[in-house]
């Protein structure tokens, strides 16, 4: 299965409720969270309060994306707050080990992401132990930044993996993807497409969304 994950960073927060309606209703499954700390990436987003305020509004997936240090010491209230799926990334923490087997202590599916600079072997000895890999195809810290094709191989590296270790992890691709550039994640092996701006950032959200899974439909 292909799953569109629109990132609310780019939703309209003075809408917030009714867009994250308006896209559900469309048919969307996930809803990509974006928190930021300002100090692992150079931005702030939004954080706890506001993930357990949009449960309440909403049954998509919470696909949480952790772009905070030290994700281990907020894991558990995360998942408190409603996430589904909790993304930590590789170059936050000293113990991957360690936030993997947090995460997975409170029911939510694990997922490690990597920067681009950041080579997709490091992820070699998770490949069994996670749901899910994120592959970032922008420096994380904004919506609305250019698509980097040059991290297609790392998709590709782990689609190959996937298939030669017969494991069954998602590949998760996130940043700059739009609806002209997303078949090429697609042929490369991704499955969970972010988009943030190519979503939220259209005049007819559901439309930007149903367009999306209309190209997802050719690849089922
Ligand atoms: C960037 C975030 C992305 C971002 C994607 O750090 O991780 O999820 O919101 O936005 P677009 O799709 O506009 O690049
Ligand atoms: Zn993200």
């Amino acid at each position: 299965m292909i799953y569109l994950s629109p990132s609310m960073l780019s939703i309209d927060f003075t809408k917030i409720g009714e867009q994250l309606a308006t896209i559900e209703e469309a048919g969307t499954p996930y809803i990509h969270l974006d928190v930021m700390d300002g100090l692992f990436v150079p931005n702030i987003s939004f954080g706890i309060p506001v993930i357990k305020g949009i449960r309440k509004a909403s049954n998509m997936v919470f696909d949480a994306h952790l772009m905070i240090v030290e994700p281990e010491k907020y894991v558990e209230e995360f998942r408190k707050a409603g996430a589904d799926i909790i993304n930590f990334h590789l170059e936050a923490t000293k113990d991957p080990k360690k936030v993997i087997d947090l995460i997975r202590g409170t029911g939510a599916k694990v997922g490690i992401t990597i920067k681009p600079k950041t080579p997709v072997e490091a992820l070699k000895p998770y490949l069994a132990d996670v749901d899910m890999f994120l592959v970032m195809t922008v420096e994380p810290g904004f919506g609305g930044q250019k698509f980097m094709e040059d991290q297609v191989p790392k998709i590709r590296q782990l689609a190959d993996w996937k298939k030669e270790m017969n494991l069954n992890y998602d590949i998760q691709v996130d940043g700059g993807i739009t609806q002209d550039n997303v078949k090429i994640v697609l042929d490369a092996g991704a499955n969970v497409i972010v988009a943030g701006s190519a979503v939220f950032g259209k005049e007819d959200i559901a439309k930007a969304a149903q367009d999306f899974m209309e190209i997802f439909k050719e690849y089922e």
